[in-house]
């Protein structure tokens, strides 16, 4: 698995993804897609929006505003219960949920190095690093703060500290087991922190009024079920698709765009008659795991996880979630919840307007369960990222490459003329690469060596590279063969065809049909 910070360096070099306000230092929690970002992350919303909604009939699309009446949260239960509880460093000040302490604690150096130290069985090894590395790299832990105190104190009352149990063994070298994953100082009792980010509409301050930004797109559906179930006419079950902002005050943002607090959510409200929500439920589970498979994330890097009742959220029957295993470990991606009728019902109870369906069957008006399958735009694109990215050696030097599936690809065609200086070839490529334009995001480029130009486009996944050379266009010697040279990016094969039939050939390329393609026109090799 490539590491995080491979991963951030390359988004910046070739413009994936900076960090926000970098010239004034940065802003930790928010991030800016760059020229290749945004195709790359608008691939992904599209994608999903073509396959959840223009594919299926059961579907229809829905944009909402952000900010929203403040009675929506109330009903929704957000201004109560969407909180998480927080802890902080008396010693150094930093903050953490208090759910993510013991995790940052294990991944720290100072932790890691540690308990290299207590495999070695003997607390004199212990009392040596807390007298050098630990005072180093874990400062505020009680006994580097005092390493005297804790040399003189007498452990023959205990076993080597091997045989400690990692809690116990925590309290005694740092003086609590609740102990500041930075710096090793004591972490206050945990408290309950509000996510929602407010602000407030109108000119002036006495009158304005406080909202909040929504920190679901969901929201924005459920009240709008009447309006759209009014001018759709769908029946049940169909569902309301939105793609859209949320922000959340995040207590600890970071892992780069995993967890920000600007972020972008793609959120399905499936509605069936109640009794066939777990039906749905499992359908739905099923087709999203498939979606991120289609667009080639590798099996092996993708997996389940159902929710225990205890980390149920609060409108939620079961939750299951998509999990991906990003360069920090497995990490949710999507959760898919059965939200049953809780919103329905809680807004139709705070608005008094009844959100109700009519079934013509049992001529009875009922309130539809709901099914959620909610994604995150932008950890979807940091999977496709990091699932992409491959390092290979080609004749001795190191390729790196992102394997990105055609439809994600930001760029899909670079057109590369082999001489720059020949007036024709340039001409000729200039004019392919407008052409191509029509259908597919294509780029022109000269500005290096073929060799530099394709290593260029492997790194920032062009699938194929459409190459302009002396025979395309003819010379003194020999007639135009109007042909070109198309080279595959995963293989580094090249094929032959000519510029007439050029379009069905990339057509029939983006949907994966290289093989067959090099079969027909015969393979050349870079
Ligand atoms: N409406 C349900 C809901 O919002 P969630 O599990 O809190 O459920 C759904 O969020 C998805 O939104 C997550 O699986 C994740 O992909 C994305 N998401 C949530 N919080 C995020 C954050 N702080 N930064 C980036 N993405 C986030």
């Amino acid at each position: 698995m490539v590491d995080m910070d491979k991963i951030v360096s390359l988004s910046k070099r070739r413009g994936f993804i900076f960090q926000s306000s970098e010239i004034y230092g940065g802003l930790g929690s928010a991030w800016d897609y760059g020229p290749l970002g945004v195709e790359l992350k608008n691939n992904v919303k599209r994608l999903w929006w073509r396959d959840n909604v223009h594919l299926r009939d059961d579907m229809v699309g829905l944009d909402a505003a952000i900010t929203m009446h403040p009675r929506v949260w109330e009903a929704s239960g957000h201004l109560a219960s969407f909180s998480d509880p927080f802890t902080g460093c008396r010693d150094c000040g930093r903050h953490y949920r208090a759910d993510h302490v013991e995790e940052a604690r294990k991944n720290s150096k100072w932790w890691q190095r540690l308990m290299e130290v207590r495999a070695k069985g003997t607390w004199s090894a212990v009392i040596n690093w807390v007298k050098g590395d630990g005072k180093k790299l874990a400062p505020n832990l009680a006994s580097a703060k005092k390493p005297e105190e804790f040399s003189a104190r007498d452990f023959s009352r205990y076993p080597g500290p091997h045989q400690l149990s990692e809690s116990e063994f925590l309290k005694e070298v740092g003086g609590s087991d609740s102990i500041c994953p930075s710096c090793g100082g004591k972490l206050s009792e945990p408290r309950s922190a509000g996510l929602m980010l407010e602000t407030s509409l109108g000119p002036v301050q006495e009158t304005a009024i406080k909202v909040y930004l929504r920190p679901e797109t969901a929201q924005g559906i459920f009240v709008n079920f009447d309006n759209v179930l009014q001018a759709s006419r769908k029946k049940l079950p169909f569902g309301i698709a939105q793609i859209g902002k949320a922000f959340r005050n995040e207590i600890t943002p970071g892992n780069f765009t995993f967890r920000t607090r600007e972020f972008e959510q793609m959120e399905i409200e499936f509605f069936c008659m109640p009794g066939t929500d777990e039906e749905w439920h499992q359908k739905w589970v099923h087709e999203r795991f498939g979606w991120y498979q289609r667009y080639g994330i590798r099996t092996e890097n993708i997996r389940q996880r159902e929710h225990g009742l205890d980390e149920l959220a609060h409108y939620a029957k079961g939750c299951v979630d998509i999990e991906y295993l990003f360069p920090m470990g497995w990490s949710e991606l999507e959760g898919i919840a059965n939200r049953t009728d809780y919103d329905l019902r809680q807004h139709s109870q705070f608005s008094g307007k009844a959100l109700e369906y009519f079934d013509e069957e049992s001529k009875q008006k009922i309130i539809p369960y709901v099914i959620e399958p909610s994604a995150g735009a932008d950890r979807s694109t940091l999977a496709f990222l990091v699932d992409a990215y491959h390092e290979e050696e080609v004749r001795g030097e190191k390729r790196v490459v992102l394997k990105f599936h055609p439809e994600l690809a930001p760029i899909k065609i670079a057109v590369l003329p082999l001489l720059k200086k020949n007036d024709r070839i340039v001409e000729t490529a200039k004019k392919l690469t407008a052409d191509l334009r029509r259908r597919w995001y294509a780029v022109y480029d000269d500005t290096a060596s073929i060799g530099r130009l394709y290593r260029r486009q492997d790194e920032v996944g062009t699938p194929f590279c459409v190459t302009v050379d002396v025979q395309t266009v003819g010379d003194e010697k020999a007639p135009a063969d109007d042909k070109v040279t198309i080279r595959d990016r995963n293989t580094m094969e090249q094929v032959r065809v000519s510029l007439s039939a050029l379009e069905p050939i990339i057509e029939k390329l983006m949907d994966g049909k290289w093989a067959e393609v090099a079969q027909e026109h015969g393979i050349k090799r870079e």
